[in-house]
């Protein structure tokens, strides 16, 4: 097997595995060293069913369940409670999946519950002729890379995380706290594997930093935001169908490019939940700050 980098800023092809094929153990153990190594890991060309796909998701770690607290993106449907599909497809004028249309803002998924999860595996099934791409961008470097004066304002400061199911931009001034799940999450988390912090914010769902005035925490929040799209953070991967992409929720945000409503798009998604918590990071201050 061979680990190439996808981009300068994050992720890494995965090639020469078959998903459609067992394992060893030392295929395991290098996948998974590659994954905290860069992040996100591509496969391309994989023609596996949904148990295939389960069997790879599980050397990460257990499936995660949509039967979370909180109300259902949608009705739990013939897949049962692990599987998602992310899709425009309707029947009867209704989606028949998930985050169906459009152009989405970057988020890490489940950041509003106390325990997120840890990574998230997409299948391409239908692709449309043009768009729905989705970014990705490199939170530990979007942390090491911020101006030292705003790493001192922020360390050790919490940011609250609310999403309303089925936005995929956020155009309400204040997600309906009552009605939506929320958390609030350090702003530098530290990944238990790798031990780096990354800036665990996103502009899909996070609405403030806990404890500033409003003002100041709406514009170090609009600062943020437009920090994490630098181009030297992002990767931007064109989907074909048979690509499967697992990323780490713990230290990317992603986000997806507008298509047309009117061709089918479709793509299997499981989660791996996390078995750790949410561990509080510092702020990566530069050697010469932290002299
Ligand atoms: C997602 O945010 O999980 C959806 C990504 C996509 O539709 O490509």
């Amino acid at each position: 097997m061979e680990v190439v980098p996808l981009s300068d800023a994050v992720g890494a092809e995965i090639r020469d595995v078959d998903l459609r094929e067992p394992l060893s153990q030392r295929t395991i153990k290098e996948i998974e060293k590659a994954f905290h190594d860069h992040a996100i890991l591509l496969l391309r060309g994989q023609d596996i069913t949904l148990e295939q796909q389960k069997i790879f998701a599980l050397h990460f770690g257990e499936l995660g369940s949509r039967n979370r607290p909180g109300p259902k993106p949608n009705e739990l449907d013939e897949y049962g409670e692990h599987v998602m599909l992310v899709t425009n497809v309707r029947e009867n004028g209704k989606p028949i999946g998930s985050l169906p249309d459009g152009e989405m803002t970057f988020h890490a998924d489940t950041a509003y519950f106390e325990f997120p999860s840890k990574a998230t595996m997409l299948y391409a099934m239908e692709l449309p002729s043009w768009g729905g791409n989705i970014l990705f961008s490199n939170c530990y470097a979007a942390a090491e890379q911020l101006l030292e004066e705003i790493k001192r304002l922020l360390d050790g400061k919490k940011a609250m995380q609310v999403y309303e199911y089925g936005t995929t931009l956020k155009m309400k001034e204040k997600y309906d706290r009552e009605n939506f799940p929320h958390y609030a999450h350090p702003v530098f988390r530290k990944h238990p594997e790798t031990g780096r912090s990354a800036l665990f914010v996103s502009e899909l769902m996070t609405e403030e930093i806990v404890g500033l005035p409003k003002e100041e925490s709406d514009a170090i929040l609009a600062t943020l935001f437009e920090h994490q799209k630098k181009p030297a953070f992002v990767y931007e991967h064109e989907w074909k169908v048979g690509d499967l992409v697992l990323w780490d929720n713990r230290c990317t945000i992603h986000a997806r490019t507008d298509f047309p409503r009117d061709e089918r798009r479709m793509l299997r998604r499981l989660t791996i939940q996390d078995t750790k918590p949410v561990i509080e990071g510092r702020a990566p201050f530069s050697q010469a700050a932290a002299e």
